[in-house]
C-alpha cells in the first residue's frame, strides 16, 4: 500500500529590529512530499521538499526597481532561506532614492558603499533590499573582533574533513549579500584577504586548506556601510584604500529631518508607527532635528534615529508626559552626562512648552 501526503510548510526568516512588534513568520513556503510505502518486510518512508517558487516581492514596483533582477533563476538552498529577510519595516525613502540607487549598483557592479552618521537607516536599507531581491544576508560587524578564522573558516578537529566554512566563504559559495558593517574598523588581515575576492580576480585562495581556491558566487552581492571619517569623532577611521579603490559607487546617507528641516514622510512614519496625532509627532521630530543639527556641529555627542524617536513616541502614547517619556528614552540614549541630558531636557521643553 503506497500513502502520499502533501503539505504546505512555512519557513520562520529573520527579521530588521521590529521594535516592539510581533514577529510575523513565514516568507518561502516549501512544498513536501510524503510518500510511505510498503513492500514484502519493508516499510520505505520518502519525504522530498521543494521550494514553491518565489512571487515576485510587491515592494519592487513601489521602488521602481522592478527592472533589476539579481537572483535569476537560481534557489537558494534550504539551510539558507532563513537568512532571507521577511517582514522589514517601512522604509522611508522619498526623495533620495536610496532603495532604488543600492539595488541598481549591486544590478551593474555587484557592490556598493553606504556612508552616513549613526542611525540614517543604512543597516535597515540592506534589509530591505534583500527582502526586495530575495537574497540571504551574511552580516558580519566589522568593529567586533571577529577573526580570521571565524571568517573564512577553521579545522575544528585532526583531519582534512573536519574543515568548517567561515562566513565568508560560505557567502562566496552559495550567494547573497555580504553586509560588512563598521567597513572601516576591518583588520588589515581581513582587508588584505579580501581584496581578491572584490576585484575582477573575484576569489579567494584558501592558504591554510592546501590552498583551495573559491570562486565567488554569481549571486554574490557586497554591501559596506560606515561612519563618515570625521577627526573630532572618536572611533572613525578613514577606510582601507584598497578596499575603497574596488567600490564603485557611494551612496551618502542623511538625517530625513535635520535643523530647519522636518520632513513630513518622517513626521508621518512617526505619527503611524507610534500611533499619536499629527502635531505630537511634528513636534518629536522637531526635537530629533535640532538634536542631530547639534550633533553635527559637535556640540552633542550623538543624534537619534527615527528609531529612537519612535521609542520616545510610543510612551508618549502610552500617556505619559513628553518630557517623562524623553527622559526615558532619548534623553539617555543621547549621553549619561547630566550636563548634556539637561541640554535635550531643555530643547523639549522649549517644543513641548512645558514649564520650568
Ligand atoms: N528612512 C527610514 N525609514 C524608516 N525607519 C528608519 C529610517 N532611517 C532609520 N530608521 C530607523 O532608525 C533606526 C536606526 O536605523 P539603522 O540601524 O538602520 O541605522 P544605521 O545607519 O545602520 O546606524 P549605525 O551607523 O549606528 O549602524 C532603526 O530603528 C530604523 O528602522
Ligand atoms: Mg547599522
Amino acid at each position: 500500500m503506497t500513502q502520499t501526503q502533501e503539505e504546505n510548510q512555512p519557513v520562520v526568516t529573520m527579521g530588521f529590529s521590529h521594535q516592539g512588534q510581533k514577529r510575523k513568520e513565514q516568507i518561502a513556503l516549501m512544498k513536501k512530499l510524503q510518500i510511505r510505502t510498503q513492500r514484502d518486510d519493508a516499510k520505505f518512508n520518502i519525504q522530498l521538499a521543494k521550494q514553491i517558487k518565489r512571487q515576485t516581492s510587491p515592494l519592487k514596483a513601489k521602488y521602481n526597481v522592478e527592472r533589476y533582477d539579481l537572483v535569476g533563476d537560481y534557489v537558494f538552498p534550504e539551510n539558507v532561506q532563513n537568512l532571507i529577510p521577511s517582514n522589514t519595516p517601512e522604509y522611508v525613502d522619498r526623495g533620495h532614492n536610496y532603495v532604488e540607487r543600492i539595488i541598481r549598483a549591486l544590478y551593474y557592479f555587484k557592490q556598493c558603499a553606504l556612508i552616513g552618521p549613526s542611525g540614517t537607516g543604512k543597516t535597515h536599507i540592506v534589509y530591505i533590499v534583500a527582502e526586495i531581491c530575495g537574497l540571504p544576508i551574511w552580516e558580519i560587524n566589522c568593529g567586533l573582533q571577529t577573526s580570521s578564522y571565524d571568517l573564512f573558516g577553521r579545522y575544528v578537529g585532526l583531519g582534512k574533513e573536519n574543515w568548517i566554512d567561515g562566513q565568508i566563504i560560505q557567502w562566496c559559495k552559495i550567494g547573497g549579500i555580504l553586509y560588512l558593517d563598521e567597513a572601516n574598523m576591518m583588520k588589515q588581515d581581513i582587508a588584505t584577504r579580501l581584496n581578491p575576492i572584490l576585484d575582477t580576480r573575484g576569489h579567494v585562495v584558501l592558504t591554510e586548506k592546501d590552498n583551495e581556491v573559491v570562486s565567488r558566487h554569481p549571486t554574490g552581492y557586497l554591501i559596506i556601510s560606515m561612519n563618515p571619517f570625521s577627526a573630532e569623532f572618536v572611533g572613525t577611521k578613514p577606510l582601507n584604500a584598497a578596499l575603497r579603490r574596488r567600490m564603485a559607487v557611494w551612496i551618502n546617507f542623511d538625517y530625513l529631518s535635520i535643523g530647519d528641516t522636518i520632513s513630513p514622510d518622517e513626521v508621518a512614519l512617526i505619527q503611524k508607527r507610534c500611533k499619536i496625532d499629527e502635531d505630537t509627532a511634528r513636534k518629536i521630530v522637531k526635537v530629533g532635528a535640532e538634536l542631530r543639527r547639534q550633533y553635527q556641529n559637535g556640540d552633542l555627542p550623538y543624534g537619534p534615529s527615527p528609531g529612537d524617536l519612535i521609542n520616545w513616541g510610543v510612551l508618549i502614547a502610552d500617556g505619559m508626559t513628553p518630557l517623562a517619556a524623553a527622559v526615558e528614552t532619548i534623553v539617555g540614549t543621547t549621553s549619561d552626562d547630566i550636563e548634556i541630558q539637561d541640554i535635550v531636557k531643555r530643547i523639549v521643553k522649549a517644543t513641548f512648552n512645558v514649564k520650568g
